[in-house]
């Protein structure tokens, strides 16, 4: 594939350094990529000064000049936003320690690079972990193609829960490419806006089965298909949020859906655990993503997050993925059953 940018070789570079390491630089926009690789496989990405990502098992300068320069196509194939053609911030992490190799899971959920689900795809990708997504329908389709690409996804399915038929054909892909599964990330939740901007006690029953449906059931739903997938064990996760156990407002009918969500992983946990799959409920704090822009007065949740959270500081989907991914090894093969806060210790303060 030819690539995305036009790398030139930088004159600039001082003569001592210039006998070994070499560097090369492209612009894309008003932004500055740079490649350094050096003769014994060494190489480093660097956008605006910052570093992106680094090798260090190239064979040889050549060899890591290629692979970084794969990495900086597809950072800029995904971070590329559609309309002025300006790079966002970076986000793919490069770890060394592939702590999650030969490990196959599902990821349902991601929308966009905003998306919690996403922050999870990368960490278990960044790790070893191979990972198959699904998009909404063919609209998010287009958000979601070049992620699954950066993600080297086998396994890129249109889901949506509310039609019949689509999550069993999931399963059944998995279950022929695969064979197995070892974790999966349900990360989606959906409410209609007058039952989600209303108050509880004038919820619809439609409103309600909706909002548990989606939110809830789903969840059940992929425990029950993945069971047969996880005969040597596995984990599954749910995002759950801490209007599941205080009223947080204008969070109403999703804070039900949650605590029936949290009560579903204990019993999972419970259920599934003789055959050594875990089950857990993540609870991030407030992220701005496309879910969240359904709450109102969103906005001052999160200042709120951030004045009473102990690390004063809000999370990212990084944080959540991490601990997400964390949570998927083998060394955490006794934790289950948890709600797991991502959210800097905002749940332990009044
Ligand atoms: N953003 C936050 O502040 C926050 C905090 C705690 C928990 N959560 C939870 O995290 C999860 C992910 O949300 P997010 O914040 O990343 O937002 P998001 O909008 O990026 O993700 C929500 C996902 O749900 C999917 N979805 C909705 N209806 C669906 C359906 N019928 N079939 C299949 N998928 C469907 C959407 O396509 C989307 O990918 C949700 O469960 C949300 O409640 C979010």
């Amino acid at each position: 594939m030819p690539s995305l940018l036009d790398w030139k070789t930088d004159t600039t570079l001082s003569v001592g350094k210039g006998a070994t390491v070499q560097q090369f630089v492209a612009k894309l926009g008003d932004d500055q990529l740079q490649i350094e690789v050096a003769p014994w496989g060494e190489g480093h990405l660097r956008i605006n000064g910052r570093e992106i990502a680094h090798i260090d098992d190239a064979k040889d300068r050549r060899q890591a000049f290629r692979a970084i320069k794969l990495i900086a196509d597809r950072y800029v194939e995904t971070h590329m936003t559609k309309s002025n053609g300006k790079t966002s911030p970076p986000s793919l992490p490069t770890v060394k320690a592939k702590l999650l190799e030969g490990k196959k899971g599902l990821i349902v959920g991601v929308a966009n690079e905003n998306s919690i689900a996403w922050g999870c795809a990368k960490a278990f990708r960044a790790l070893g972990a191979e990972v198959a997504i699904t998009y909404l329908n063919d609209k998010a389709k287009k958000y979601v193609d070049p992620l699954a690409r950066a993600l080297e996804s086998p396994i890129v399915m249109p889901l949506d829960v509310s039609k019949p038929g689509q999550m069993e054909a999931v399963f059944e892909r998995i279950t022929k490419e695969w064979g197995k599964l070892d974790y999966v990330v349900h990360s989606i939740a959906f409410s209609p806006k007058e039952a989600l901007q209303g108050r509880v006690v004038d919820v619809s029953r439609e409103g309600f089965a909706t909002t548990m449906d989606v939110s809830c059931w789903t969840f059940i739903r992929m425990a029950h298909l993945a069971e047969p997938l996880m005969r040597k064990g596995g984990t599954l996760f749910t995002m759950s949020y801490y209007g599941s156990q205080m009223v947080v407002k204008n969070y109403n009918i999703m804070g039900v859906a949650k605590a029936a969500l949290e009560c579903a992983v204990r019993y999972i946990a419970a259920e599934l655990g003789p055959k050594g799959i875990r089950v857990h409920a993540i609870s991030p704090g407030p992220l701005a993503t496309r879910a969240a822009s359904g709450i109102p007065e969103f906005d001052a949740l999160l200042d709120k997050a951030k004045a009473k959270a102990p690390a004063r500081s809000l999370v990212s989907i990084d944080d959540v993925g991490a601990a997400t991914a964390f949570l998927a090894h083998d060394a955490a093969r006794l934790i289950t059953g948890e709600t797991l806060y991502i959210d800097g210790g905002y749940h332990i303060i009044d």
